[in-house]
């Protein structure tokens, strides 16, 4: 039976420029050290940044299943501990105390780990391509994850649409691993439950912004309500519509929305020319983006030349974020 679920009065939303983010790991590290670091959590990367295209953390979850078909919740695949990476550690006591030589070594020997090859890319030089890939929950306006829960674990707060997990009324089902389509929930081996980011809602409540987005060294990130007009993240999704969402067909209406890439560089020719056409296919984009980014890359492109012939362009200005505070601290209280 389908949970009930009351719309929230705001949503929160982020949108990640994929033109700045520059893999730097430093959103995953700051969500670790903050969130993640309690027994059975070791291989948990609530914010995590993979190349696309790759295969993603956890590994090929794009292609696991889960979310709405015709209006129907799917039953997707459950990743396993070596989807998401097989954590390890150094013998350091080993190495540097027993007298065991060479390098420390890591145990159990990895095949895997998280994090381990998120940097994959395709094509052949000089024409191969990639670009960085943050996700974390997509706070859904119809989370898969909600509907699938058995036990009304889930839920989704009122005041600022961050879903989330009960922990005392979790029993460790895992439908929700298995509906959430991109895998954002993970299982809990220690404690038997489901966890998953959590909008960092105690300091979205103070109003100050997630971690991810607060430490965001490209500042590549914007987090502010989707009904506050002078919030960034207003100017770009419902205004200017210049950033989508991720895999909009698996139907789940996430809100995080993303500027798709559109300032790399352009194919060579068999003599090293640069031609005019971009390296990263529209065709990838359009697998991930739907359709709509062939005209949103068009208004960048033509924003972009205005600003570069002296004109003004709010979209242009907005992106740049001449003021961190612009793109993270509108009054989210
Ligand atoms: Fe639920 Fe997954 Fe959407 Fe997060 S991304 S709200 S876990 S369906
Ligand atoms: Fe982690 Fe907070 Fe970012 Fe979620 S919003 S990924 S909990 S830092
Ligand atoms: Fe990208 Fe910013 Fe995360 Fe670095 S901190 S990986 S630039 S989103
Ligand atoms: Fe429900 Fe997921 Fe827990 S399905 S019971 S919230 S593991």
């Amino acid at each position: 039976m389908a949970n009930l679920m009351k719309a929230p009065q705001r949503q929160l939303a982020f949108v990640a420029d994929l033109n700045k983010c520059i893999g730097c790991q430093t959103c995953t590290v700051a969500c670790k050290r903050l969130w993640t670091s309690n027994p059975g959590q070791d291989f948990m990367y609530w914010r995590n940044v993979t190349t696309s295209p790759g295969t993603g953390y956890p590994r090929n979850w794009e292609s696991m299943g889960g979310g709405y078909k015709d209006g129907e919740l799917q039953k997707g695949k459950k990743p396993g501990i070596v989807d998401y990476g097989v954590p390890f550690e150094f013998d350091y006591t080993g190495r540097l105390f027993e007298g065991k030589p060479g390098r420390a070594r890591p145990s159990p020997t990895p095949r895997s780990a998280p994090n381990w090859e998120e940097d994959h890319g395709a094509g052949d030089y000089p024409n191969n391509y990639f670009f960085y890939l943050p996700r974390n929950c997509n706070h859904c306006t119809k989370p898969a994850c909600l509907e699938a829960c058995p036990n009304d674990a889930i839920y989704k707060r009122e005041q600022d649409g961050i879903v989330m997990i009960h922990l005392d009324k979790c029993k460790g089902a895992l439908s929700c691993v298995e509906s959430c389509p991109y895998k954002v929930p993970i299982h809990n081996m220690a404690t038997n439950k489901g966890n998953k980011c959590i909008g960092c809602f105690p300091r979205v409540e103070k109003g100050v912004a997630p971690a991810c987005v607060a430490q965001c060294v490209g500042r590549a990130m914007h987090v502010g309500f989707l009904d506050d007009a002078n919030s960034s993240v207003h100017k770009l999704v419902h205004k200017w519509k210049a950033a989508l969402p991720l895999h909009p067909e698996f139907g789940t209406e996430p809100n995080i929305y993303y500027v798709p890439p559109f300032l790399g560089p352009n194919i060579e020719d068999s003599v090293g020319n640069s031609t005019d056409k971009a390296k990263i296919p529209i065709e990838h984009l359009q697998t991930l983006f739907g359709d709509g980014v062939v005209d949103v890359l068009k208004m960048l492109h033509a924003e972009r030349e205005k600003k570069m012939k002296g004109h003004s362009s709010e979209l242009m200005d907005t992106l740049i974020g001449h003021r961190s505070a612009d793109m993270m601290l509108n009054p989210l209280t």
